[in-house]
């Protein structure tokens, strides 16, 4: 059954910092999505403090904003039929310490010991999210 969809990819700072931006671009693309439009966001806190506030007020909320602070993200438009679903079974968990082998979390990504867990990409969680985060960082 067709279904094509458009998600938001994040590519996060970790994964901008650590040279993988072209390895996690070639895994969508080997998967056979589209990557329809990209560019380096510098994110400031309106835009972050946007995108995730439905985690306002959890534990991680800030050191998570500030780490998505720290440095540059690639924001990426990505199409497909189910590209939503894909990509998040393409991430893994959130946790990269126990993501499945064969994810990008899994493969790429581990604990560091530090306060706020990196975990290298973010990729819209429904069909609603997926509007409104491609609204946030492309419109
Ligand atoms: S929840 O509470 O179940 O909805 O949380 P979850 O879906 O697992 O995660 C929501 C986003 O918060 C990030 N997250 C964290 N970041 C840093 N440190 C810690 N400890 C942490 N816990 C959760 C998680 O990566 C999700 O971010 P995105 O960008 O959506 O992947």
């Amino acid at each position: 059954m067709t279904h094509v969809e458009e998600t938001l990819v994040l590519i996060k700072p970790d994964g901008v910092v650590r040279n993988l931006t072209g390895e996690i671009l070639r895994r969508i693309e080997a998967k056979g999505y589209k990557l329809v439009d990209i560019k380096l966001v510098e994110a400031d806190r309106g835009r972050l403090g946007t995108h995730y506030e439905e985690h306002a007020g959890k534990p991680f909320y800030e050191p998570l904003l500030e780490f998505m602070e720290s440095g540059p993200s690639v924001a990426i438009r990505v199409a497909g039929n189910r590209v939503i679903e894909g990509f998040r079974v393409l991430a893994g968990t959130t946790d990269p310490t126990t993501a499945a082998a064969g994810t990008i979390r899994g493969d790429l990504g581990r604990d560091w010991g530090l306060a706020v867990q990196q975990n290298l990409v973010h990729g819209s969680d429904s069909p609603e999210s997926a509007e409104r985060e491609l609204a946030l960082w492309f419109d």
